[in-house]
């Protein structure tokens, strides 16, 4: 418990933990379950192409999900590349800049204009009324983005495309569990890609799955992903290697099988975050809507400098000397990374509210890893530092002009 400012690490204290806490730190589920996998995969001599394991994996998304087709990937970002071409995008395809990278990146790298929109303050996904402005005759699509496994405007995003003949793709990949209303993410637009990376809930090391109830997109997206084969000698199709491995179809199984336990952590954490965050000056916790189910993976706070007397970043600094890496989300935003920096220098002037949510998002750690003693430390650090801020922020200022 801190008492002074020379108590924070910062400022030259002890840590509040001994061992880094992270955000996005792998759950494992049953370690003796994925190793019995790993082992009958090393008998069975099968470790790619279609194996046993990927399609388990496969029926048990489609199943969980009720969608008709689940084709499991490499990773969510070919996951996103394939989507896009299998759907037929051209030309320029609206989507948000605040997402991860990888969203902007799967059209650019096939040569397709990503014309950044800006979001709602309030879901933080795509804001539906500033899409249509945007769409122009070379526009072929919209890829929305469940961000924190949010649902992104999926009714109204719906409505434009279908009224405007335009394709619609979801970049799910915060969102395997997640759903809007009564049904589950994976059944909107005409797919969705969630992502199993290590950092994601429901982890296959590095692993993805393209979900759509669409038979004929399916067929043409399962061609895509093994290099356009119909069959052995025969390939009908331009395609890439998108095909998931049986060792990370192993591990997707064993996360499966714990998702109702991560969940509860992950709830069970937020709620104690809930709990301990309130009534800070500026400081607010992204409250996930109660009408939808969550996985809760992602702790966000928005800190706004001026009412709390402190930056973001300051507060990052002061969380990663106590060994809490408390991680910037999409900073600088995708409008101002590269090649988009480039392209489109003046896109900012369309993003306002990206713009503040990339100065202002801070993301605590969350999952099976952190207990609720952990949490409870975290809250009373930042309790401390938000009564201190005015001085806190000063001392940091000065001893950085020292
Ligand atoms: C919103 C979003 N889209 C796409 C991706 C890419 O996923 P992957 O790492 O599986 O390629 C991520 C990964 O973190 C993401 O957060």
């Amino acid at each position: 418990m801190k008492q002074t400012l020379s108590d924070l690490a910062i400022f030259g204290g002890n840590p509040a933990f001994a061992q880094p806490l992270y955000v996005g730190r792998p759950n494992i589920g049953d370690r003796q379950k994925l190793l019995e996998r790993i082992n009958n995969m090393l008998d069975r001599r099968w470790f790619s192409n279609n194996g046993p394991y990927v399609q388990e994996f496969e029926q048990a998304i489609a199943a969980y999900l009720g969608v008709k087709h689940c084709i499991a990937i490499c990773n969510a970002t070919v996951a996103l590349e394939i989507a896009i071409r299998a759907l037929g995008m051209t030309g320029e395809v609206i989507v948000p800049s605040f997402t991860f990278i990888a969203t902007p990146h799967s059209l650019q790298w096939q040569q397709i204009t990503p014309v950044f929109c800006d979001v709602d303050p309030k879901t933080h996904c795509l804001d539906p009324r500033k899409v249509e402005s945007l769409i122009t005759p070379k526009t072929s699509g919209i890829i929305g983005v469940h961000i924190w496994g949010t649902p992104c405007a999926i009714e109204e995003l719906t409505e434009i495309c279908q009224r405007r003949n335009l394709r619609l793709l979801f970049d799910a990949a915060h969102a395997f569990g997640c759903s809007f209303g009564e049904t589950m993410i994976g059944n909107f637009g005409d797919a969705e890609v969630f992502s199993f990376h290590a950092t994601k809930f429901i982890n296959s090391f590095e692993g993805g799955a393209i979900v759509t109830n669409n038979d004929e997109l399916a067929k043409k997206i399962r061609l895509m992903t093994n290099f356009g084969f119909a069959g052995y000698d025969e390939v009908i199709y331009i395609g890439t290697n998108g095909k998931m491995s049986e060792a990370s179809a192993a591990m997707g199984l064993t996360s499966l099988e714990s998702m109702d336990e991560i969940i509860a952590a992950n709830h069970r954490n937020y709620q104690t975050y809930q709990t301990h965050l309130k009534d800070l000056p500026g400081l607010q916790l992204f409250q996930y809507p109660e009408q939808h189910r969550q996985n809760y993976q992602y702790i966000v706070l928005q800190l706004n400098a001026q009412l709390a007397g402190l930056h973001r970043d300051e507060l990052q600094r002061l969380l990663w000397a106590e060994q809490i890496t408390a991680r910037r989300y999409f900073y600088p935003g995708c409008h101002r990374m590269e090649p988009y920096r480039s392209y489109f220098p003046h896109a900012y002037l369309l993003l306002p509210e990206t713009e503040t949510l990339v100065q202002q998002t801070l993301l605590l750690p969350n999952g099976t890893t952190l207990s609720q003693s952990d949490v409870e430390t975290i809250c009373q650090l930042i309790n401390f530092i938000f009564a201190n801020a005015a001085d806190i922020s000063t001392r940091l200022q000065r001893e950085a002009h020292d």
